[in-house]
This record gives structure tokens, C-alpha cells and sequence, in this order.
């Protein structure tokens, strides 16, 4: 093992081993640790044919004092069920979910970054139909993967805004879709206008509401959201992933003596703003500068990082790496 910690970026790279539980005849075994990366999976699994598939991400960190800690994977685990129900897949119980990811990051405890390095073990929850079946229907097996995969700290220097795009002509879901659950689909979707922003230049695209095309929804992979004066302000819409980070940050923002506004976001509303944010658990908080929107440029606050926006991203960071009270228990401590 020979890993430079502190160059790591956000690529797969193998590691000691992962956990794999599996569901037949109604119910989950007790999963084992498997060293080989690949899986031996059915040709008919519904994952491959009709997308039976979702994921969660969230990370482990090592704080000073060596202890590892890992951020609210309960959240985690509710929202896969959540995932889970949308596709009728068999749902993964809450204490199962953490355990798994327990296992997973224990038995790897040799690839979680030094706390030096500011770099997080990336935790990967899968859960895919694995049972075969050629009419669209559920499948009757399920396997329920946890990977990790060491990765590095994105802001060495501080935190780097970026400008956004919107890309006409493509939504993130529709109005009765699954843009709130993380499915495999949503972003087999995503992939095109992704590719479609970074050729022009852009890191991320935002996506509006895909019925009227007037209101924000979200980045492609983090929320929206917003500083003006003392209010916090995030859509609340149907349409986007409940984001575990955005959920923390606006208990932060309260803890600052903010008022978090969740409604209805135009996107008229954008230059008003002083501050916006994507958020999300690849880099927590990313200030977002400019919008583009075909001709249309919308500029946001003085050009530089708005200090809220900072206080949120140390805040949070500080609790993840053990640096500042974990007042509401967010972190789950494991010997690793
Ligand atoms: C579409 C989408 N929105 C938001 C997020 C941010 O969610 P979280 O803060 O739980 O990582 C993600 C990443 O998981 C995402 O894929």
C-alpha cells in the first residue's frame, strides 16, 4: 500500500476489501467481507435491464485526537429506504445500514487519510436488484454493497468559487419523477448535460424546475443555496435530493442565529442574493460566483467568498473532524 495522501483526488481506487450482504427468500443474511472487487451477477439482474439501483455516499473522518468519526450515516441509511421504496427494492434496515458501514470503514481503517492531509474516507453504500427477470417487475434477490475509497481534501487552499451554467433543453426529473431519491438513473441522466457544461467551461450546471422552467431546483450533484442579510434560503421542492449536508448546514445556520427560509426559489431571484452555495458531501460548501443561462449572466455578490458562507463550511468541517462540539450527535465514532 503505497498512497500519497496528499494528493488524492475523488477516484476509485481498490482497497482492503468491501461488505456485501445479500436478501433472498425475505430476508438478509449476515453479510462477509469480500476482497475482490468484482461481483458475480446474474445477466437477467433487474439493476442491469430496468435500473433496480441506488447509492448513498457519505465519508469517515480522523480527527487529532485519532478517534474516526462518521457523519450522520443514519441519514444515510433513511434516505436509501427512501430509494428503495421509489424502485420497490427491498429496503435496507437503519441498523443494518450502519453497521455495514461500520464493517466497511473498520476493516479498511489502514485507508482512512491522516487527519494532517484535511483528506476523508469516501463511504459508498450500493443496493441493486440482483435477481433475474425479463418482465418489468421487481426482482425477488437484492445485494447491498458498502465500498470506501480514500479521498482528498478539495480545498487545500480555501474554498475556490466557481460559475455555474444552466443548460437548456435538459431536467434533472420530472414533476412525479424520482428526482428526490438517488437512484442510478438520475444520473445515467445527468451524465449528458454534465458533459455538456464542463466542455463549455463549467464544473456545474443548475437545473430549474422542469414544468416551468421558473424556479430553482438544485446543482447536479448538491443543493442550492442562498445567504441574504441573516436568512438561509433553499428550495423546497419536490424535485430535489434531500441533501444530508443542506439538512446540516441549516441547523448550523440556525445555530448562528439565522433564519433558514425553505420555499419556492425563482430564479429571477438569484441577483439579489449576496451569497449562493452548492452543498453537498464531496466538498460540503462550493460559493458559486456567476450564473449563465444562455445569453444571461447573473452575478452574484462582490467576487469574494461571503463570510456566512465561510462560517458555515469551518463550522461544519470543525465538527466533522472532531474540531468543535458535535451538539446534536452527528458523528458516529468507531475504533478504528
Ligand atoms: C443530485 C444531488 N443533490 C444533492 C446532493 C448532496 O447530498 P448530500 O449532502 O447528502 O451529499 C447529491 C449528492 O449526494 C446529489 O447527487
Amino acid at each position: 500500500m503505497n498512497i500519497d495522501w496528499n494528493n488524492l483526488g475523488f477516484e476509485y481506487m481498490d482497497t482492503k476489501c468491501h461488505v456485501k450482504y445479500t436478501y433472498k427468500d425475505g430476508q438478509w443474511n449476515d453479510g462477509e467481507l469480500v476482497e475482490d472487487p468484482h461481483l458475480n451477477l446474474h445477466i437477467g439482474a433487474t439493476s442491469l435491464h430496468y435500473g433496480q439501483a441506488c447509492f448513498e455516499g457519505l465519508k469517515a473522518f480522523k480527527g487529532k485526537d485519532g478517534q474516526v468519526r462518521i457523519f450522520r450515516p443514519d441519514e444515510n441509511a433513511k434516505r436509501m429506504i427512501t430509494s428503495a421504496r421509489r424502485t420497490l427494492m427491498a429496503e435496507v434496515p437503519e441498523e443494518l445500514f450502519v453497521e455495514a458501514v461500520k464493517r466497511a470503514v473498520t476493516e479498511n481503517a489502514d485507508y482512512i487519510p491522516p487527519y494532517e492531509s484535511g483528506g476523508a474516507l469516501y463511504i459508498r453504500p450500493l443496493l441493486i436488484g440482483s435477481g433475474p427477470r425479463i418482465g418489468i417487475q421487481p426482482a425477488d434477490e437484492y445485494t447491498f454493497i458498502v465500498l470506501v475509497i480514500p479521498v482528498g481534501n478539495y480545498y487545500k487552499g480555501g474554498l475556490k468559487p466557481v460559475d455555474a451554467v444552466i443548460i437548456d433543453g435538459y431536467d434533472r426529473c420530472a414533476p412525479g419523477g424520482t428526482g428526490d431519491v438517488k437512484v442510478a438513473g438520475n444520473y445515467a441522466a445527468s451524465l449528458e448535460p454534465g458533459k455538456i457544461a464542463k466542455d463549455k467551461g463549467f464544473p456545474i450546471n443548475l437545473y430549474l424546475d422542469a414544468r416551468e422552467h421558473k424556479y430553482i431546483d438544485e446543482f447536479g450533484t448538491s443543493n442550492f443555496i442562498a445567504i441574504q442579510g441573516e436568512k438561509y434560503i433553499t428550495p423546497d421542492s419536490r424535485t430535489v435530493l434531500p441533501s444530508i449536508t443542506n439538512k446540516s448546514l441549516m441547523t448550523i445556520a440556525e445555530d448562528m442565529g439565522m433564519t433558514v427560509e425553505r420555499r419556492a426559489v425563482e430564479f429571477s431571484e438569484v441577483s439579489n442574493f449576496e451569497a449562493v452555495g452548492a452543498c453537498g458531501t464531496a466538498v460540503v460548501l462550493t460559493p458559486v460566483d456567476k450564473i449563465y443561462h444562455g445569453e444571461s449572466v447573473t452575478e452574484i455578490g462582490d467576487g469574494t467568498v461571503h463570510p456566512k458562507l465561510m462560517e458555515l463550511y469551518n463550522q461544519m468541517t470543525s465538527i466533522q473532524r472532531g474540531n468543535a462540539e458535535d451538539k446534536h450527535n452527528w458523528c458516529v465514532t468507531v475504533n478504528a
